[in-house]
């Protein structure tokens, strides 16, 4: 499926089968079951087991179906397993944590092009998102980023990478910034969707989740990591384009169109001057949109 949207991705421990269910209730764009930090050591094989199941039973609706492994260091690693032990029931896609070099998520790639054959799958069907968190990741971005057409997204994760920098995390997130800024470049560099380290205060008020997932929609994330089904619809709301955004939108790409026409590539309209890359914006939006399910042409 090509014009995926993915929003909001709700995260829950790969070991628990009450929250995956309750997951693929919410409708939301994606769901990952973790294998990796929210599983105890001792829980991990179990985990596996409980995923594989709920691959193959739960009714996941429109929902992705992703699975995030452990890091992808050797081969006698926990990476491996997770992978064998879930394929089997076909994810859609597979999130890579801590990744620092291309040549990690062309491993995982490796076994799923293998996996492809065996089941006779689509090739290069099941996805890749990679968790950059590291500061070897950020200095390695540029690799990353460009390292298998299976790559779909890169996703920031703050708390991983303050841990590693030493920095203090605070409200505003300035220790962050830069990379999380970064990722968005490097991201859309390659064509990849940017997708927000997920709020983890789960006691602060709605406002705050909400001006943390503005603040990265205003950057140009086009996604959010969440850890708590209320975080859904937030999240969700905030990467949809509003039915006011999308006439506005429709209307100057309609009034570039007729300028074009008449030989004319900047112009005037409601007081502001509109050349390609606010057309090039609207048109971002009315394709998200679209993705979201919108029938546009009727609004
Ligand atoms: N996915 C699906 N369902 C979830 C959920 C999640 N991430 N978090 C909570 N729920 C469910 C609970 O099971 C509960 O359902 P119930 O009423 O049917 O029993 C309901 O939502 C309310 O949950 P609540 O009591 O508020 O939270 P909790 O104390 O059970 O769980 C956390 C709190 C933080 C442990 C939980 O939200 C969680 O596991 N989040 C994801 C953590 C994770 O995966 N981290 C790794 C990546 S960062
Ligand atoms: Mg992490």
């Amino acid at each position: 499926m090509t014009n995926r949207i993915r929003r909001a991705l709700l995260f829950m421990p790969g070991d628990d089968r009450r929250k995956i269910e309750k997951g693929a209730s919410l409708d939301v764009d994606s769901i990952i079951m973790d294998l990796e930090d929210g599983v105890a050591l001792s829980h991990k094989e179990q985990a596996r087991e409980v995923v594989r199941n709920a691959l193959n039973e739960v009714n996941f609706g429109h929902s992705e179906r992703l699975v995030r492994i452990n890091p992808v260091r050797d081969e006698h690693s926990l990476w491996i397993n997770d992978i064998q032990e879930t394929l089997e029931g076909h994810p859609d896609g597979y999130v890579i944590p801590k990744v620092e070099s291309a040549e990690q998520v062309q491993r995982v790639a490796e076994h799923l092009t293998r996996a492809e054959r065996k089941y006779g799958w689509i090739d290069g069907s099941v996805r890749l998102l990679a968790i950059v968190e590291t500061a070897m990741g950020f200095v390695n971005m540029n690799e990353i980023s460009d390292s298998d057409p299976r790559l779909v997204a890169l996703i920031f994760g703050a708390e991983d990478l303050a841990g590693d920098i030493g920095a203090v995390r605070t409200p505003d997130g300035w220790e962050v910034f830069y990379a999380r800024s970064k990722l968005v470049l490097y991201a859309k560099a390659r064509g990849l969707e940017a997708i927000d380290t997920p709020f983890v205060d789960l006691t602060a008020e709605d406002s705050h989740l909400l001006a943390a997932t503005e603040q990265a929609h205003y950057m140009g994330y086009t996604g959010k990591l969440a850890i708590h089904p209320r975080q859904v619809p937030v999240i969700q709301s905030v990467f949809t384009p509003k039915a006011e955004q999308i006439r506005e939108a429709k209307a100057l790409v309609e009034a570039h169109n007729q300028h074009q026409a008449e030989g004319r590539g900047v112009f005037a309209y409601e007081g502001k001057m509109v050349d390609m890359p606010m057309v090039r914006a609207a048109e971002k939006v009315l394709a998200r949109a679209r993705a979201a399910g919108i029938k546009v042409e009727e609004l």
